[in-house]
């Protein structure tokens, strides 16, 4: 990760399977200082699970934020730069839409569903860059998540679709804007993984079974995977890099007929 250690705020860690625990453990392997954040609720149970998924890192903080709200995000970035004055990067790694809004046709989602998911899933995403820009007077890296059903169409993936739309293009307006200071801004477009937010999508095991029979790979990708790619675009590594949708899905997206599996049924 280069010669200087890295420090960086980590967002969307909510239990062992998150895909920010993933790219922590390998920003960690590479030397990076991290401090994170969790939804707070109000029985405790989310700290607790995000206090275990990160017990093997030394983390420099954790600290409630929920997205939703511009006074909780402005409290946990005065609380960050208190326990460090600067960072290099920030992950953002966190979506949202009420349930009833995508299992349903996007055409019946409701107007406060749509104002939700891309409250949560898009404006969170400029909001913490803004908050986050500010601790980076040296340049830094801004990394999102986002998912191929932003591109094209996927049965159940619905109104989450439209918002990682807006998120990709979130991605290359900020980049534009932040490019000046130095600061990149890029997303992996991840193949699908187990966690809390996939188990949302309706059709999800049929998603993680078509990916594995049409991508190029002819398998899913695993977390380490991802957490490799994110750890190289956050690093100094990725330092020509920005503006960005780097697909770590194993090649599912360059796919135009559904797969090899099929032609061999049909053969
Ligand atoms: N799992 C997949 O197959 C997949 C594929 C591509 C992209 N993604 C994206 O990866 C990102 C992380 O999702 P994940 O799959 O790791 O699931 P996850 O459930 O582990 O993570 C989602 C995170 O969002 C957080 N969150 C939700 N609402 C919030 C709010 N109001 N304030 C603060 N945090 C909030 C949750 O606490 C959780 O930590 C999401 O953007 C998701 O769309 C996931």
């Amino acid at each position: 990760m280069g010669s200087k250690t890295q420090t960086g705020i980590i967002m969307g860690v909510a239990n062992q399977r998150s895909l920010a625990t993933g790219i922590a453990t390998q920003l960690h392997a590479q030397g990076a200082r991290m401090g994170f954040s969790y939804l707070p609720d109000t029985s405790g149970k989310m700290q607790h699970r995000v206090e275990k998924a990160i017990e093997g890192f030394p983390s420099l903080f954790l600290e409630p934020c929920n997205v939703g709200a511009d006074a909780d995000i402005q409290a946990f970035f005065q609380k960050a730069q208190s326990y460090t004055p600067t960072i290099d990067f920030l992950l953002h790694s966190i979506a949202f839409a009420p349930l009833e809004d995508i299992r349903c046709p996007t055409v019946e989602a409701s107007r406060q569903g749509f104002l939700t998911a891309m409250d949560i899933s898009v404006y969170s995403f400029i909001a913490t860059a803004k908050h986050a820009a500010t601790l980076m007077p040296n340049g830094g890296s801004i990394l999102t998540l986002s998912y191929f059903g932003g591109e094209k169409v996927v049965a159940g993936y619905n109104l989450m679709g439209v918002a990682k739309a807006a998120l990709e293009a979130a991605v290359r307006y900020l980049a534009y804007d932040l490019g000046p200071k130095n600061i990149r801004v890029n997303a992996i477009s991840a193949g699908v993984m187990k966690t809390l937010a996939a188990s949302a999508v309706g059709d999800f095991s049929q998603m993680l079974g078509s990916h594995a029979a049409t991508a190029p790979l002819q398998r899913n990708v695993t977390l380490e995977e991802i957490g490799n790619t994110a750890a190289f675009l956050l690093s100094p590594a990725g330092s020509g890099i920005t503006g960005e949708v780097v697909h770590v899905d194993g090649g599912y997206h360059i796919m135009g007929s559904p797969s090899r599996a099929c032609e061999k049924k049909e053969a």
